[in-house]
C-alpha cells in the first residue's frame, strides 16, 4: 500500500487527514515528537524535528509527504513563544529537505502547510496568490516558512503550499477552546500577531 508521510501528523489536522487518507486506500505514517493516544491505530515514528533519525527510511518509496509541523499559535505571544513558533516551522521544513537528499527514491509530492495569515489582517480586501503579504508576526513567520520550503524542495518534486485559514471540526480546532474574557485580556497585554 502506498505510504503518505505526515510530519506533525498527530495533531488536529494531521489525524483527520490520516483517517481520510486511510479511507482512500493509502497508508498514512505519522511523524511527531510524542506518541499519539493509543487508540490511534496509524503507524507512528518519533523524531525530534531537528535531526535526521530512523524516520528517514519511511521517505524511501513513499508516495507523498505532508508537513504540518509547528508549535501551536494558541499561546501568549512572549518572545520565547514567538521564537519557537518560527523555529519549529522553519527548522523542521529545512530538515525534511535535507532528508529528501539522503534517500534513494524520495516522494514526488511535498504538500506544505503555510497560513492564510501570511496576508495579515486586511479589513476588507479579498486576498489571492497575487496579493501582497502583510505586516506582523504571522506574515513574518509565514514568509520564512514558505521560503524554507521553496529552498528545500528538490527539483522534480511537485510542491503545494497550503495557505489555510482557521480549520474547525467536531473533534477540535479553533472552536474547541472558546476564549474566556480573561484569556482575551491577557492576550491584549502580550505581544500580538
Ligand atoms: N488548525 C488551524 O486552524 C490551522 C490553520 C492554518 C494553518 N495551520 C497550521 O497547520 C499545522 C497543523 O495544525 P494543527 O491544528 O493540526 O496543529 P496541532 O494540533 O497543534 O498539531 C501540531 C503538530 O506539530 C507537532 N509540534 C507541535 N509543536 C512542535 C514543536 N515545537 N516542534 C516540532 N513539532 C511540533 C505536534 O506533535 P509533537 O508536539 O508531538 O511533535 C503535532 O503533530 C500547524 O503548522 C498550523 O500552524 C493550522
Amino acid at each position: 500500500m502506498s505510504k503518505v508521510i505526515i510530519f506533525g501528523g498527530t495533531g488536529f489536522i494531521g489525524l483527520s487527514l490520516a483517517n481520510h487518507i486511510k479511507e482512500k486506500g493509502l497508508n498514512p505514517v505519522l511523524i511527531a515528537r510524542n506518541k499519539p493516544n493509543p487508540t490511534i491505530d496509524h503507524e507512528f515514528r518519533r523524531w525530534d524535528a531537528i535531526s535526521i533519525g530512523n524516520w528517514i527510511d519511511d521517505l524511501n518509496d513513499a508516495k507523498a509527504i505532508v508537513n504540518l509541523t509547528g508549535k501551536t499559535v494558541d499561546c501568549i505571544k512572549t518572545p520565547d513563544n514567538c521564537d519557537l513558533i518560527l523555529r519549529s516551522r522553519v527548522d523542521s521544513t529545512k530538515l525534511i529537505g535535507r532528508a529528501f537528499k539522503e534517500v534513494a527514491n524520495p516522494p514526488k509530492i511535498w504538500i506544505q502547510m503555510s497560513t492564510a495569515h501570511i496576508y495579515g489582517d486586511p479589513p476588507s480586501q479579498i486576498c489571492n496568490e497575487e496579493s501582497s503579504t502583510g505586516y506582523g508576526l504571522a506574515p513574518f513567520v509565514g514568509k520564512a516558512w514558505e521560503e524554507a520550503f521553496l529552498q528545500s524542495i528538490p527539483p522534480g518534486v511537485r510542491g503545494v503550499r497550503l495557505r489555510t485559514s482557521f480549520v474547525i471540526g467536531k473533534n477540535g480546532g479553533a472552536l474547541k477552546k472558546p476564549k474566556t474574557d480573561y484569556q482575551v485580556r491577557v492576550r491584549r497585554k502580550s505581544w500580538r500577531w
